[in-house]
This record gives structure tokens, C-alpha cells and sequence, in this order.
């Protein structure tokens, strides 16, 4: 070997580049894109317009807003035969694998691989894929349920697009509740980007070596789809729900959280970075009690979600690691109160995440790194000699 390798499972202390996208505190709990914070923009930007900021490095002026918009409805169909893909799966297939699947498959319909170089070709490359992927995203959706696939309507927004696609029935009219969408951009903006997380990585190698932008995008979705990683917000609600059966004995799953012995974690809490509360998830937290009390909807899995979390805040198990409630504690709680299913909230977390990982492949090939190649320490076998093994 030349040189020291040193392993760094996890890479919990090793650094994969520099990057002028997301700031990060763990310890303070800061979190900011292209130097604004996470709290301003959830209160005072668009979903569209901190997707740009993360893509194109600035705020987009009004000029600026509408051609990203226009850009993403010239690109909001997608190709009919991309149907016969999604037909090869069943009703039952997890929306993220679907998701996957699909993602990759844009790349059949759009061969040209996109020149980093030509900043117009590169333009319309990131249009194609926020306005596409959105659409594939519904259609896991609506391919669960057996409902006929919406398209693009070019007359509404970006995130009440997202409401029709998923829930337009031919049976009549459909107008998305502006509190669900104004709840939803804001859910969008706070899973927008988050530096160099599980699937931001995979995101970067796979495009390190020069994979196409949807190939890159669809590596991401697999990686976000893990139970410790965005699948966790499906994971609480499913845990909440189990813990609200079993009578709402909070403390039973504390003390199981806490067993080595047992591999059940405490989903929605912990984080590899925040070593303080995780500045998304008191936003979210905030929301969930007004989207609901606005929506009038009543719902026992969030006093169950309250009081799991006092409990473990005053856990000195917990304590004594630092575990929080993380981004996916509340996120469930509120897109259960909005109609979205349980097996979407990953889908949804893709959503959100789509312009950071968009972002940071940009920034990877505009920086020219090298392709991803770590090394290792074998510890196998020793030369040995072939001998048949009969
Ligand atoms: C996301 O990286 C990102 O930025 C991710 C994300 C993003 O925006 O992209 O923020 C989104 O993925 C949020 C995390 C969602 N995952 C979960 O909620 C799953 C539950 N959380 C854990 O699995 C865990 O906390 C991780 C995966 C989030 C972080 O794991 P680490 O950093 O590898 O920490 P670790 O597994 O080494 O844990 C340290 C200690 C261990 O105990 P000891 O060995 O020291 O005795 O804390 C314990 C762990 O057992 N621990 C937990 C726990 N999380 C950590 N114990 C019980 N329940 C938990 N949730």
C-alpha cells in the first residue's frame, strides 16, 4: 500500500468535498442554503424559488421565477410509452422502487447526455427533470391505487401540480386546499438539501462517473428509500401506529429503543450530524399542530408523537447521546393529515430533496472531481494455492 489508508466506516469523520450549497451546525443546529437560513426561507420563500437558489447559486429574480416555471411545463409531459414501464409493475411494488425504476428510465426518452458545459443545454436538462420527475413520482401513486396517470396541468404551480396529479379523479372537479399546498411547499423547502447525506453522496459518485443526470438521480432515490435514511419518516408513522396499538405505552418502546439487545431504534430520532435539535424538525413540529388544527383534523398518533418525544428528551439514555428528533419525527404527521399514504412519505422526501441533489451533481461535474474511487484494508485470505475442491 502506498501511503497510510485509514478506514473511516460510515465516512463519520472524513469530508468528500468543498461545497458553496448547504451550511451545516450539528452542534448549534444551524442550517442554511447558499447562506440563508433554513427559518427565513421556510417562512419567506417559494418551493420553486429555493430550488433555484440551490441549483443556480442565487434567489431568482420575478423574470427569473417565471422562466423556471416555463421551463419545467415546456418539459411537463412525459413520454406515453413510459407507461408500459410502470404497467410491468405490480399494485404492490413500493413506490421508491417504482420511483427508482422510472427515474433511470427517463433516460430512454432522453438520450442526449447532458454537456455540463453548455449552460442552455444544462438548463434545460434540470428543467426536464424537475418538471418529469414530479410527474413519475404521482404516478407510483396512482398506479397503487388502480386510478387512471394525470398529467402536467400548466395552468397551476409547481406544488398544487403535485395535488392534481395526485389526486384528480375523471369523476369531477379537483382544487387543492391552499393551506395543504402552502404546508407542502414549505415540507418541500425544509427536505430541499442537506450537504453531504446518504443519498447526496451516492447522488455525487454515481455522477462522478459521468452517469447521466437521471441515472445519478435514480441512484439517490435508492439510497434515500433505507429505513435509516429519508424511509425512516414512513418508519415513525408506522412505529407511532404500532406504539398507539399496543395502548400508547410510550415508555415500553423507550426502554426497547434502549436494549442492545433489540434492534428496534427509535425512528425519526438521532442524527449523524445535528447533536442538537434538528432545526427542521421544530419547524415541522410547529406546522403539524397548525395544519392540523386548521384542517380540523384530530389525530392521536400526534399526542402519541409529543409524548414519545418528552419522554426521550428526559432520557438520559438519550441524552447522553445526543439523539433528537430529527427531520422525519413530525414530517409523517403532517402528510397523514394531508391524504398522502403511509408508503409515499419517501416519495415525498425524494420531492423535496430533488433540486439539492440536482444541485450538488451540478456543482460535483462544474468542479471536475475525480471519479469516486475509495480505498480499502484487505483483510482476506493470503496467496493460497488452487487446489479443486472436490
Ligand atoms: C435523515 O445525514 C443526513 O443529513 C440525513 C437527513 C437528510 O436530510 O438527508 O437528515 C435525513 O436521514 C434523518 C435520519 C433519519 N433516520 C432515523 O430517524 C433512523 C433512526 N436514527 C438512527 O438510525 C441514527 O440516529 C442515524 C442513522 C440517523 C445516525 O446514525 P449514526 O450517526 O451512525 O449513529 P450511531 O448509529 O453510531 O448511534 C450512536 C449511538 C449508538 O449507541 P451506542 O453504540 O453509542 O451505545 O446512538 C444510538 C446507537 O445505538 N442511537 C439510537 C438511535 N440513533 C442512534 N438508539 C436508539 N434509537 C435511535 N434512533
Amino acid at each position: 500500500l502506498t501511503g497510510i489508508i485509514t478506514i473511516d466506516p460510515g465516512y463519520k469523520n472524513s469530508g468528500s468535498c468543498t461545497s458553496e450549497i448547504t451550511f451545516l451546525d450539528g452542534e448549534l443546529g444551524i442550517l442554511r442554503y447558499r447562506g440563508y437560513s433554513i427559518e427565513d426561507l421556510a417562512e419567506k420563500a417559494s418551493f420553486l424559488e429555493v430550488s433555484y437558489l440551490l441549483i443556480f447559486g442565487e434567489l431568482p429574480t420575478a423574470a427569473e421565477l417565471e422562466n423556471f416555471e416555463n421551463g419545467i411545463k415546456k418539459h411537463s409531459l412525459v413520454n406515453e410509452e413510459m407507461k408500459n414501464i410502470i404497467d410491468g409493475f405490480p399494485k404492490t411494488a413500493h413506490p421508491m422502487g417504482v420511483l427508482s425504476a422510472l427515474t433511470s428510465a427517463l433516460t430512454a426518452f432522453n438520450p442526449k447526455a447532458v454537456n455540463v458545459d453548455n449552460e442552455k443545454e444544462m438548463y434545460e436538462a434540470i428543467c426536464k427533470t424537475m418538471a418529469k420527475f414530479l410527474v413519475i413520482a404521482t404516478w407510483t401513486y396512482r398506479k397503487s391505487m388502480g386510478y387512471p396517470l394525470n398529467y402536467y396541468d400548466n395552468t397551476k404551480g409547481y406544488v398544487e401540480n403535485f395535488m392534481q396529479l395526485m389526486f384528480q379523479l375523471p369523476t369531477g372537479p379537483y382544487s387543492a386546499n391552499p393551506v395543504v399546498v402552502d404546508a407542502l411547499d414549505k415540507l418541500f423547502i425544509l427536505h430541499a438539501d442537506h450537504e453531504q447525506n446518504c443519498s447526496t453522496s451516492t447522488v455525487r459518485m454515481v455522477g462522478s462517473s459521468h452517469a447521466g443526470l437521471f441515472a445519478s438521480i435514480s441512484s439517490g432515490v435508492s439510497a434515500l428509500w433505507g429505513p435509516l435514511h429519508g424511509g425512516a419518516n414512513q418508519a415513525v408513522l408506522e412505529m407511532l401506529e404500532e406504539i398507539n396499538k399496543d395502548g400508547g405505552d410510550t415508555d415500553k418502546f423507550l426502554a426497547k429503543a434502549k436494549d442492545k439487545n433489540d434492534p428496534f431504534r427509535l425512528m425519526g430520532f438521532g442524527h449523524r450530524v445535528y447533536k442538537n435539535f434538528d432545526p427542521r424538525a421544530k419547524i415541522i413540529k410547529k406546522a403539524a399542530k397548525e395544519v392540523l388544527e386548521t384542517l380540523g383534523v384530530e389525530d392521536p398518533i400526534l399526542d402519541i408523537a409529543r409524548k414519545l418525544e418528552t419522554a426521550a428528551l428526559e432520557d438520559e439514555y438519550f441524552k447522553s447521546r445526543n439523539l433528537y428528533p430529527n427531520v422525519d419525527f413530525y414530517s409523517g404527521i403532517i402528510y397523514r393529515a394531508l391524504g398522502i399514504p403511509t408508503d409515499m412519505f419517501t416519495v415525498m422526501f425524494a420531492i423535496g430533496r430533488l433540486p439539492g441533489w440536482i444541485a450538488q451533481w451540478k456543482e460535483m461535474r462544474e468542479n471536475k472531481e475525480p471519479i469516486g474511487r475509495p480505498r480499502q484494508i484487505y483483510t482476506g485470505h493470503p496467496l493460497r494455492e488452487f487446489k479443486p475442491n472436490k
